[in-house]
């Protein structure tokens, strides 16, 4: 089973965009790009389910970096959540190997665990019963393993309103069942089979680890990965998603404030390669338009809820980048996504 990704076309911010943000006027016009069409299978998709999964920007994210030499060795994913681009670009070939951390303690046992572990929590997740009773159990109880954070963060995730796994967000169907039921998103073969594709990426060693810190320590650690695998610093690339400026304390149990995004802003100014996708906000633009060496594109998506084409309607996300080659123009017509939550 394959799922088409579409690829959303990357436009420049206009003029005007930038006045109505208060930004005003761009510098520079970036060039039009569609990412070309990226297949993947069902078991390589992320056994999360993220509310602010970056998975339709795949395409876009793989064009900018496939057409930059040398080809990634590793690719490093500070905010990994779901991970979605990082387990689409191991299954695009587009990178040799990923490290993938995050702040979150829920989520980044629920890597940690899903690659080391992962006869555990197959087991654990297989007697779990997937009813509205557990899932006020799960969201009381406080979990002191890895294997119960980790089982926890999967159990909320895919039962949660949305897949927000902190916050007050209700069981799916509500408490009443009405019209969905709570495990209409806990297929149990399928989310084995996208735990046993990490397992095997693992043990592989594409997935070369994971980490469970701020994104600070995680570039310190990549360096010392990098360093042990004898890599050169232009082939590891940073992928960084960071938390939303409005709704990160909706989301996420972890806050980030307005100054740890300038930090971030400050540490990307002088190192490393990366992409970095943000939302379109003032801040954002502030800080890294008219950094040098950086490019901005914006996600234009081409389609409705329903998953007809439809013209292209602007996104709220902007990628950045600093990987020296500009993506070649591709001229492919958008299409539609598949349809459905997978
Ligand atoms: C926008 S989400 C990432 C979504 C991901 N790209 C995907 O496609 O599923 C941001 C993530 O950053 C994590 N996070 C929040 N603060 C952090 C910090 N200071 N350092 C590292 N990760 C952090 C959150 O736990 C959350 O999982």
């Amino acid at each position: 089973m394959t799922v088409e990704m579409t690829p959303p076309a990357l436009t420049a911010l206009t003029d005007e965009d930038l006045r109505l943000l208060g930004g005003g006027p761009a510098e520079e016009e970036a060039p039009l790009l569609s990412g070309e069409h990226v297949r993947l299978r069902r078991a390589s998709l992320s056994p999360l389910r993220y509310p602010g999964s970056k998975r339709k920007m795949l395409p876009a994210i793989r064009q900018l970096i496939v057409d930059n030499v040398p080809r990634p060795e590793l690719l490093v994913e500070p905010f990994c959540g779901g991970a979605s681009v990082s387990l689409g670009l191991l299954e695009a070939d587009a990178v040799e190997r990923v490290l993938l951390a995050d702040f979150d303690p829920l989520v980044a046992a629920f890597w940690q665990v899903a690659a080391e572990d992962t006869d555990a929590l197959v087991k654990a997740m297989r007697k779990e019963p997937v009813t509205v009773e557990n899932w006020d159990r799960w969201r009381k109880y406080r979990p002191r393993t890895p294997l119960n954070r980790a089982m926890k963060c999967l159990f909320l995730n895919r039962t949660t309103f949305s897949g927000i796994i902190g916050s007050d967000a209700g069981p799916i169907g509500g408490r009443a069942q009405t019209n969905y039921s709570i495990d209409c998103r806990f297929d149990k073969d399928a989310i084995e089979a996208r735990l046993r594709n990490i397992q095997l990426l693992r043990k592989q060693g594409r997935i070369v680890g994971t980490v469970a810190g701020r994104w600070q320590s995680t570039f310190r650690y990549a360096h010392d990965v990098a360093a042990s695998l004898d890599l050169k610093a232009d082939s590891v690339v940073f992928y960084l998603d960071p938390p939303y400026i409005e709704k990160a304390s909706d989301l996420y149990e972890r806050p980030f404030t307005e100054q740890d995004h300038i930090a971030l802003a400050q540490h990307l100014d002088s190192t490393e390669r990366w992409v970095l996708s943000y939302d379109k906000e003032p801040l954002v633009l502030s800080l890294y338009r008219g950094m040098q060496g950086v490019r901005q594109y914006r996600v234009t998506h081409h389609y409705t809820m329903t998953g007809s084409r439809k013209s292209p309607v602007p996104g709220r996300e902007v990628l950045f980048t600093n990987l020296p080659q500009p993506p070649h123009q591709s001229a492919l017509p958008p299409s539609a996504p598949p349809r459905g939550d997978i």
